[in-house]
């Protein structure tokens, strides 16, 4: 039979309680990365329909090489590197590809990457294509960033280091310890690789980040996703404009792939003006946050003092049933299985964003009770 494996590894999933399915949006928002509420805003929505009346085109048409550099690509890195304050910055179609980029051409052969343990998907899809040697670190553990490459040294190792970490991990919602892990790359020449991608517009001065401390630094890169608390969809790589130059010149992902639309662009930047216009937002979100560390704390969500709130469960089955039971009441919360989390850290993510309001969270609390017991 043709795609006889392929049933068989889909039977498989299915039996260890880990085949997904593409289930419809229902329920109050407990799952999105819609922060902000900016993804339905009224502003993004009235700016592309004026940059739609005024002519601006859907699509690109092309690379960024050839036809497909759009104004609109280079205002938003131009406002982005600003509004940053990093050299430079350049635009991907989605967070995915720009870390898969980056990690695939930035290090070369010779060099180490030393990546958390937990480190996102997308990075590890650049490590499999990187020329560079890389290694994981425990999680969060500055000592055993050092140590891997104090033994890479001694190993003989003479290249580049690159340190690459998140900054708010997005399963556990934990910090990175960056002013550690940033004296670690100066300690050692290394690069300090930092994906924003939940801490973007959240965190921060007008919703600068975690690292807004480090941007502009020469040793400092710093992923931006756009799909998250902007709202939109696509990218941002924030850094020294020699990082810039280089992924045009030779990241293959940028190179051969259509640029994203330039609507895309324009949303994008009006999300950055809005996430600094609008610190109304971030205050709301924050008080989401601390009603829901008091009245979730009960049945063990742990408080991690940012809006991603993980309650781990262990086993796949049960937590996919306690999210069935927690959805049937009219609560979008998922659960999450490995992959995507370690073997036996099955966990309900809540996730809070402004499209759920207090009242909401009180009542999520309310039904977890029951769904738990
Ligand atoms: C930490 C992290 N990095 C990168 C990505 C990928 O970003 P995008 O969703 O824009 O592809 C995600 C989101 O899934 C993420 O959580």
């Amino acid at each position: 039979m043709m795609f006889a494996d392929h049933v068989r590894d889909l039977a498989n999933l299915a039996a260890a309680d880990r085949r997904r399915t593409l289930a419809p949006r229902r329920g109050i928002d407990f799952a999105s990365n819609d922060y902000l509420g900016l993804a339905g805003s009224d502003r993004l929505r009235a700016s592309m329909i004026e940059a739609l009346s005024r002519g601006v085109p859907v699509g690109s048409g092309g690379s960024r090489l050839l036809r497909g550099n759009a104004p609109e690509h280079e205002a938003l890195e131009a406002d982005a590197a600003r509004f940053f304050g990093t050299e430079a910055a350049l635009f991907f179609a989605s967070g995915y590809v720009a870390n898969t980029i980056l990690f695939a051409t930035l290090p070369q052969r010779g060099d180490l990457i030393v990546h958390d343990a937990l480190i996102h998907a997308s990075a590890h899809e650049g490590m499999r294509l990187t020329r560079a040697t890389f290694v994981a670190a425990a999680h969060n553990d500055a000592d055993a960033f050092e140590d891997a490459i104090t033994a890479w040294r001694a190993s003989g190792g003479t290249g580049r280091v690159w340190i690459a970490v998140e900054s708010l991990y997005s399963m556990d919602g934990d910090q990175a310890p960056l002013a550690a892990l940033s004296e670690i790359a100066d300690r050692h020449d290394a690069v300090l690789l930092i994906d924003e991608a939940h801490a973007t517009g959240v965190f921060g001065t007008d919703g600068r980040g975690l690292a807004e401390a480090l941007d502009g630094r020469e040793n400092v890169i710093t992923l931006r996703t756009c799909g998250k608390a902007l709202g939109c969809e696509g990218a941002l790589l924030c850094g020294p404009a020699v990082m810039r130059e280089f992924i045009v010149n030779r990241g293959r992902g940028f190179i051969f792939s259509t640029a994203p639309s330039p609507l895309m662009a324009l949303a994008v930047g009006e999300a950055l003006r809005i996430i600094a216009d609008e610190p109304a937002r971030r205050e709301r979100l924050w008080a989401s946050v601390a009603t829901a560390e008091r009245v979730l704390a009960p049945y063990g969500v742990t408080a991690t003092g940012s809006q991603i709130l993980p309650l781990v469960l262990g086993d796949a089955a049960r937590t996919m049933q306690v999210a069935d039971a927690i959805q049937a009441a009219g609560f979008d919360v998922r659960g999450i299985r490995p992959p995507t989390v370690p073997e036996g850290g099955s966990r309900l993510r809540i996730s809070l964003t402004l499209n759920a309001t207090v009242a909401d969270i009180k009542a999520l609390a309310k039904v977890m009770e029951e769904a738990l017991r």
